[in-house]
């Protein structure tokens, strides 16, 4: 078996190919003239690992020509971070599927496709392949106890987020609770755990995602103002789009991390060991 990964999940790639002792594969990336992409794989094996996050429209047909560069072999698929899943449902009329639109263009030529933390696990049957989700959550667990955070509050932004709150918090034994959004008047909203009172608390806000920052933000300037003692925010899939980090940061927040799945200054927990697993296990 090796491993092959697009330009953007290189690091990513190289430390599941680590995990799994064996190698990964030397790709050449460049563009012609006219923009188009062209790839070239060094020496492929008959089972292949394709790893690439989907984090803009190049890495996406980068993922397109690896696995089609794989014809003829045993290829399985991971997609770390899987961008478009959001849109997994028509919204309004006139608008795609657009995570539908990429799991069956990326499930041609693959045997089984892996994802990290999807944002919905119904995005899976959209795949025309066996497709499985996997959880960094007791890598995000782990990171917090190596930090110097006692006993922190974990906190999930939504209720639909508790559930991957929850299982952060199972890995130390942590307070769990998610935040309720109340509208006190036509223009102001107060967001506060549901149940559990934030005031001397350290609070970490886990989501799978963060891109503009906002969902956060607001959280966290309101439970600074509740006596919230430090926040702090980790997520699996830092997108942070449009000065997110900087966004947060000047909310009050005194770390942001996320994991490899999009490769970050602030990525300090890896999807590798989780990954690795799944694909020695089939
Ligand atoms: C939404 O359902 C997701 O779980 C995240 O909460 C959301 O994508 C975060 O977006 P933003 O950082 O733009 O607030």
């Amino acid at each position: 078996m090796k491993v092959i990964g697009t330009e953007r999940s290189q690091i990513l790639a190289g430390r599941i190919a680590d995990a799994l002792k064996t190698e990964i594969i030397d790709v050449k990336f460049s563009k012609f003239p006219d923009g188009e992409l062209y790839i070239r794989a060094g020496s492929l094996s008959d089972q292949m690992v394709v790893v690439g996050s989907v984090t803009d429209s190049d890495s996406f047909i980068e993922l397109l020509l690896l696995i089609d560069a794989c014809e003829g072999r045993s290829c399985r698929l991971v997609i770390p971070y899987m961008g478009y899943a959001r849109q997994d449902k028509k919204f309004r009329e006139g608008e795609p599927i657009s995570a539908r639109a990429i799991a069956l263009a990326l499930s041609r030529g693959v045997e089984e496709c892996f994802t990290v933390n999807i944002h919905d696990r119904k995005v899976l049957s959209f795949f025309s392949t066996k497709a499985r989700d996997l959880s960094v959550a007791e890598s995000i667990g782990a990171y917090i106890k190596e930090t110097n955070i006692a006993n922190p509050l974990v906190l999930a932004p939504d209720d639909g987020a508790s559930a991957f709150a929850q299982a952060v918090a199972r890995t130390g034994g942590w307070d769990c609770d998610h935040l309720d959004k109340t509208r006190l008047s036509g223009d102001t909203v107060r967001i506060a755990p549901r149940n559990l009172d934030a005031k001397g608390r350290d609070v970490v806000i886990v989501d799978d995602i963060i891109s503009t920052g906002g969902t956060i933000a607001t959280a966290a300037s309101m439970l600074t103002m509740q006596g919230a003692r430090h926040v702090y925010a980790a997520c699996v899939h830092g997108v942070l789009a449009g000065g997110a980090y900087a966004r947060l940061k000047s909310a009050g927040i005194r770390e942001i991390v996320c994991s490899d799945t999009i490769e970050r200054g602030c990525s300090r927990y890896s999807a590798a060991v989780q990954i690795a697993h799944a694909l020695d296990g089939c």
